[in-house]
């Protein structure tokens, strides 16, 4: 949550800092701040509450000049969404400015002691504390400079935090520090960027370098890049090469980055399967699994740990291992079991699943587990995030950029790696046999067709969308495989259309949310043909007897369930255990487009940000 942005060169700040800002709204979009210092070392300083135009707005011609700045685009935390509790924050003299992404946790002990020192605040923040605590390090001692400072105040923090200080006495400099938050420098022609992520980056150099946790730097345009820990250690900093493309985080004519990253689902689910199905070969190469093959043949048993999305990933895939590995598995909201005393240990694999690889609960979980002697699997989109980095193996989903808050590719692209996973798993411990396996890679290979098919009926979606539009509620079943679908079903409509709804096992309905069923209650459901399909008739039956309004997802050619729905949206056969990355994309396509309907701000629904980095 929040993005930050920093420029140090010979450009204008403020222009490249806005832009970065833009294309990191999707961490937050409560409010938004810039700080620019000038040659002269005169800051200039402006905040405002809602999105980056609103800030823009706000600058109108007093357009700050300068070649070092910092901006920050902010998802509330301490204190409310306002003026004052933007970033960025400032030091009691003016003299220092910071961003800041994470939390602070001893925000309120060190506050109290800066308050006895005579330090007073004007905002609600934890942010602010940590300026002031800065600044009084470096009034301390005239021996340290704003990097020293920082460093030695941060061993007095405990929390997380990816900051970026100015100092308007050395408008040459920029410090940054890293904990739990990500944080990128990206390393131009005399030119340094930094943001959380690489996206405001990517179109002015492809060199970075990725700070790591309780890591502080330096640039400077004399002096060049100096990174050292907290504890004062000296670290050589490594430079990686970007492999994304700027056109990947663009939304190339779709109306809403969600819509693109729909319909790029072909292309994604084709960029996952490449290079690791080898239908030639009859196998299945994953470096991440190979590498490590005693393991996963010794393993006793998986533990998923995820959030959201990710999570209903975790569930399909616990069907997958268990039909094909016949494994004990178990599946965990990330934020629940890195606070349990989980019995864990060697032998255990863990598999972490996140499309930002951010997530503050997911990395907490796998630093507890990797504490306790079992092997962490990431599997992530985004390539070098701090969980990719951290696992000691792992599968990247490869989907690209997702840009629009909901998870949609990253969703289909990580059913694709864990099927991968299993069946390969499968095949190394030999609970599948050859022609299973066989007939798993030909149907993993016929995807992205079948779900090109699903894409061309957009004006269906939009017919079902309109006819439900204004339902207070909303029900998603599903049976098997499609119980997580009924799950991300309606997490995809009501974090978007801000709809009630709820996701239920299909027989669990008749255990309370049969109460709820009646005329004006849209149910969506799954009734594919399956193992489950004609247990799935009957819960039709049992809904439409009590006058709900049935959406079915089917196999094509289905006439049974067509004759009982008032709506069915067809896709083409598969096997039970790929259903689930055809049958989620009605569901993304009709969250959508109701939410369009509603004139929802789709791709930055509110309340939301696209990276939980705080618990
Ligand atoms: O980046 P992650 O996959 O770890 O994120 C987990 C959840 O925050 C995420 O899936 C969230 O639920 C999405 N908004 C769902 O669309």
């Amino acid at each position: 949550m929040c993005g930050i942005v920093g420029y140090l060169g010979e450009q204008p700040a403020f222009p490249l800092i806005i832009k970065g800002l833009k294309r990191l709204e999707y961490r937050g979009y409560d409010s938004a701040g810039v700080a620019v210092i000038d040659t002269k070392g005169s800051l200039t300083h402006h905040r405002k509450k809602g999105k980056v135009d609103d800030l823009l707005a706000h600058v109108g011609d007093d357009v700050p000049t300068g070649h070092l700045g910092i901006g920050h685009t902010r998802w509330a935390t301490h204190g409310p969404p306002n003026d004052v509790n933007a970033h960025p924050h400032l030091s009691g003299d003016g003299q220092l400015a910071l961003i800041h992404n994470g939390i602070i946790e001893n925000y309120h002990a060190l506050k109290e002691t800066l308050i006895a020192r005579g330090h007073s605040f004007y905002s609600d923040t934890d942010t602010e504390v940590l300026v002031h605590l800065i600044a009084e390090v470096m009034k301390s001692s005239e021996e340290l400079d704003l990097f020293e400072a920082t460093r030695v105040a941060l061993n007095e923090v405990v929390g997380a935090y990816a900051i970026a200080v100015v100092d308007i006495a050395r408008p040459d400099e920029l410090i940054l520090a890293r904990k739990s938050s990500p944080l990128v420098i990206g390393i131009g022609e005399c030119e340094y960027f930094v943001a959380s992520d690489a996206t405001p980056i990517i179109e002015y150099t492809k060199n970075v370098v990725y700070l790591e946790d309780e890591e502080v730097a330096r640039v400077s345009l004399s002096a060049g890049l100096k990174i050292r820990t907290i504890k004062n250690h000296r670290v050589t900093p490594v430079i990686t090469e970007l492999e994304m493309a700027l056109e990947s985080i663009e939304k190339g004519g779709y109306e809403h980055f969600m819509l693109k990253e729909i319909h790029e689902q072909p292309k994604s689910i084709a960029d996952c399967l490449r290079g690791r199905l080898r239908l030639g070969h009859g196998t299945i190469r994953m470096a991440g699994i190979d590498d490590h093959e005693s393991m996963w043949t010794e393993a006793k048993r998986l533990i998923i740990v995820a959030c959201g999305t990710s999570w209903h990933a975790g569930l399909v895939a616990e069907y997958m291992f268990e039909d094909f590995v016949r494994i004990p598995v178990e599946v965990e909201y990330a934020s629940e079991f890195r606070y349990r005393n989980p019995v864990l240990g060697e032998g255990d694999i863990l598999i972490a699943i996140s499309q930002s690889g951010e997530t503050a609960d997911t990395l907490a979980a796998i630093r507890m587990a990797k504490e306790r002697g079992a092997h962490v699997f990431g599997i992530c989109n985004v390539v070098g995030s701090s969980i990719s980095r951290e696992s000691d193996s792992g599968a990247y989903t490869h989907a690209g950029p997702e840009i629009g808050v909901a998870s949609t590719k990253a969703f289909t692209a990580q059913l694709t790696v864990l099927a991968l996973v299993a069946m390969r798993v499968g095949q190394l411990r030999g609970t599948m046999d050859p022609q299973q396996l066989n007939r798993l890679m030909v149907g993993l290979d016929g995807v992205p067709e079948k779900v090109e098919a699903l894409l061309k009926k957009e004006s269906d979606f939009k017919a079902i969308a309109e006819a439900y539009k204004a339902a207070p509620n909303a029900l998603f079943l599903g049976r098997g495989y499609n119980f997580p679908v009924a799950l991300e079903g309606a997490l995809k409509l009501k974090e978007i259309s801000y709809i009630h709804a709820e996701g239920y096992p299909a027989a669990e309905m008749k255990h309370g949310p049969i109460a709820l069923i009646d005329e004006n209650m849209p149910v969506f459901i799954v009734a594919t043909q399956d193992a489950h399909y004609e247990k799935v008739l009957s819960n039709i039956q049992e809904v439409k007897a009590r006058g709900g309004k049935i959406i079915a997802v089917v196999t094509a050619g289905d006439t049974e369930v067509a004759r009982m729905a008032d709506h069915t949206i067809e896709v083409l056969p598969a096997q039970d255990a790929l259903v689930p990355i055809l049958s989620t994309i009605p569901f993304q396509l009709l969250s959508y487009h109701i939410a369009v309907m509603l004139d929802r701000n789709v791709d930055q629904p509110r309340n939301l940000a696209k990276s939980v980095t705080v618990e």
